[in-house]
């Protein structure tokens, strides 16, 4: 799947004086269902996360406070994403190459996936990466 079926998704946001709400459903806002919720947080200045790419694994990454960068890429084209706001989010596909910086101190990363945790759906190497682009081809 190529970069531009990555994107900013835009949420509900249900505003009044008591606050805002925003919802995700699967399915829905986002073209996955969901089987798995997982977070970021404490991540010390300086870190960084991901640089692994998923074979089957569709996520949706939602900055629910402070902010970071998620950059996307496909082998041949990179994106990079700023989150500050809990009312949008980036649906990553599926065989992206993903990684994550810029943390600020109290970021907090909530990632929406369509599967439960299962470490052979992972491709943790750059070079292997490329090789599984060029076999999907
Ligand atoms: P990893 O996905 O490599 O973290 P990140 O991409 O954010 O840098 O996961 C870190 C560790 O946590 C790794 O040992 C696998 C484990 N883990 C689970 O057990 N369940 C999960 O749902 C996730 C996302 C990770």
């Amino acid at each position: 799947m190529p970069l531009s079926d990555c994107r900013q998704i835009e949420l509900p946001k249900i505003a009044d004086q008591r606050g805002n709400l925003t919802f995700v459903e699967g399915g829905n806002h986002i073209p996955f269902d969901i089987k798995r919720v997982y977070y970021l947080y404490d991540v010390p200045g300086g870190s960084d996360r991901g640089a692994h790419a998923h074979k089957n694994l569709h996520q949706f990454v939602i900055c629910m406070s402070g902010s970071f960068d998620l950059l996307l890429n496909d082998g041949s084209a990179e994106r990079r994403f700023h989150l500050n706001r809990s009312y949008y989010g980036i649906y990553v596909c599926p065989m992206m190459w993903r990684y994550l910086d810029n943390f600020s101190s109290g970021a907090v990363c909530m990632v929406m996936a369509s599967a439960v945790y299962d470490e052979n759906d992972y491709i943790r190497d750059w070079d292997a990466y490329v090789d599984a682009l060029k076999q999907d081809v």
